[in-house]
């Protein structure tokens, strides 16, 4: 066996999967207005099952409707959900592949709010500082509802047989909006010192671990350095790698069985999913944006134009880093989280898709596992070609970030043709995950 660590089986405190590789979260508009679950979802998840990948974490799963970013996202927040997630779970297990429902909350930051609530919720009552998405500061009784609600999420996932949940703690929602000292403007328990920032997602930990017990796999994804000044100079920076590895030691005491790691606090971010900005297709989706924000009109003219478009590419690919850099480039946060935390599995997410790189983040100590999304896009059977002995795709992904700029309107799926023979095969691909039509 070429990668023999990369192959091994990861043990959880309550979860085992059978190599080293997760396919991490991956939002789209694949089900019904209502959130209600729909069959291109389960056809989507399944394409990666299929591929070899230990375990599936889902895409960003709303635990209150209040919580939604986008429509057409299947939520959690009742229990007629649950047999949807049964089905999609059952339909995983079937390749031998785990599946972890990621627990989420938006916050603020919301692409298209849905008619039930115009106006999010937030530890902050300002508008988020890069699209103006308004909000109000949460009650300390809408805290605690919210705290309800992820426990219940929990118990439903757990409910419908799915093998764990993660809290999406990263990439600036709800959670992140709590932790993150750029944003968390309180005055009252939750806000101030890292502790209170902290105080959120630990009562959620609570609340689920007495709501499931302790033998059920919960994770949590973590912004651990926040660049929070990235694009804006003037925003305060955010949480470090040193406020993040407390934050992760608190969780791992109070239950938390691994630690996904991940960085921005925004989604996206220049470093999250770090590739390129393609504003020729960011054009073609973010005017559905247009009534969503206070500056959203402002950002859309602003990618019109030519000079203002290039002027905010450039910027945004600078504050990424190098290119040569985006493969493992959470590699350092992971490892900074992995000493501290010392018992319980790191899983890395950012730019991994070459095996040897794989295997040495592992063998290094730099964490236990790693989480991928776009090259899993590209090439859903990457993990089988690494076991077939291919390091890396003869048609790997570019990191255009084509399918992230299309995701809030249009179907999931790579949308680099110059990785196609032609458009129409693309655009076959893109649609395949509308077949079978099954699930009613
Ligand atoms: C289209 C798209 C949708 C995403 N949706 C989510 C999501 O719902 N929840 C989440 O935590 N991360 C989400 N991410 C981030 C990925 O899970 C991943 O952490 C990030 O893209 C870096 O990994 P990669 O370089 O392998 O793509 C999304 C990324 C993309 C490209
Ligand atoms: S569109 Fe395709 S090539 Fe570009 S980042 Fe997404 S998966 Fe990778």
């Amino acid at each position: 066996m070429l990668y023999p660590t990369l192959f091994s089986p990861l043990k959880f405190p309550a979860l085992e999967i059978k190599n080293r590789v997760l396919r991490s979260n991956i939002a789209g508009r694949f089900d019904n207005y209502d959130g209600s679950g729909a069959q291109p979802r389960i056809n989507w998840e399944v394409k990666f099952a299929r591929g070899g990948v230990g375990a599936i974490i889902s895409s960003f799963v709303p635990v209150h409707p209040r919580g939604r970013i986008l429509p057409n996202y299947a939520t959690i927040h009742s229990d007629d959900r649950i047999p949807f997630w049964k089905a999609l779970g059952e339909a995983v297990h079937a390749h031998d592949c785990k599946y972890i429902l990621q627990l989420s909350h938006g916050g603020r930051q919301r692409d298209i709010p849905t008619i039930d609530y115009p106006l999010g919720l937030s530890s902050t009552a300002k508008k988020d500082p890069l699209h103006g998405f308004e909000c109000e500061a949460m009650t300390l009784a809408q805290i605690k509802e919210t705290v309800t609600a992820f426990a219940e999420g929990a118990r439903r996932a757990r409910e419908a047989g799915l093998d764990g949940v993660e809290l999406h703690g990263a990439n600036g929602y709800l959670i992140t909006q709590f932790l993150s000292s750029g944003i968390n403007d309180r005055d009252d328990e939750y806000g101030g010192v890292l502790a209170n920032r902290a105080r959120f997602v630990r009562e959620i930990v609570q609340a689920i671990r007495a709501r499931v017990g302790r033998d059920f796999h919960l994770q949590m994804k973590i912004s651990a350095t926040e660049y929070n000044d990235a694009l804006l100079p003037d925003e305060p920076p955010g949480n470090t790698i040193d406020d993040s590895t407390q934050v992760c030691q608190w969780l791992r005491d109070d239950g938390v069985d691994a630690i996904h790691v991940s960085s921005g606090s925004a989604f996206p971010h220049p470093r999250n999913p770090a590739g390129d900005l393609p504003v020729d297709e960011l054009l073609k989706t973010y005017d559905s944006l247009i009534s969503s924000g206070a500056l959203t009109l402002r950002n859309y003219l602003l990618f019109r134009g030519k000079i203002t478009s290039a002027l905010f590419k450039n910027r945004w690919e600078m504050a990424r880093g190098p290119r040569e850099h985006i493969e493992g480039l959470n590699r350092p946060d992971a490892r900074a989280i992995k000493n501290a935390v010392g018992t319980i599995p790191v899983i890395c997410t950012g730019g991994f898709q070459t095996a040897a790189i794989i295997e040495d983040a592992i063998v290094r100590g730099d964490c236990d596992a790693v989480s991928i999304a776009r090259p899993l896009i590209a090439n859903n059977d990457l993990v089988q070609q690494f076991a077939r002995g291919i390091g890396r795709p003869a048609n790997p992904c570019t990191y255009c970030n084509r399918c992230l700029v299309n995701a809030p309107e249009n179907p999931l799926g790579c949308y680099d043709e110059s990785r196609f023979p032609s458009r129409d095969v693309m655009i076959q691909e893109i649609l395949s995950v509308y077949t079978p039509q099954a699930f009613q």
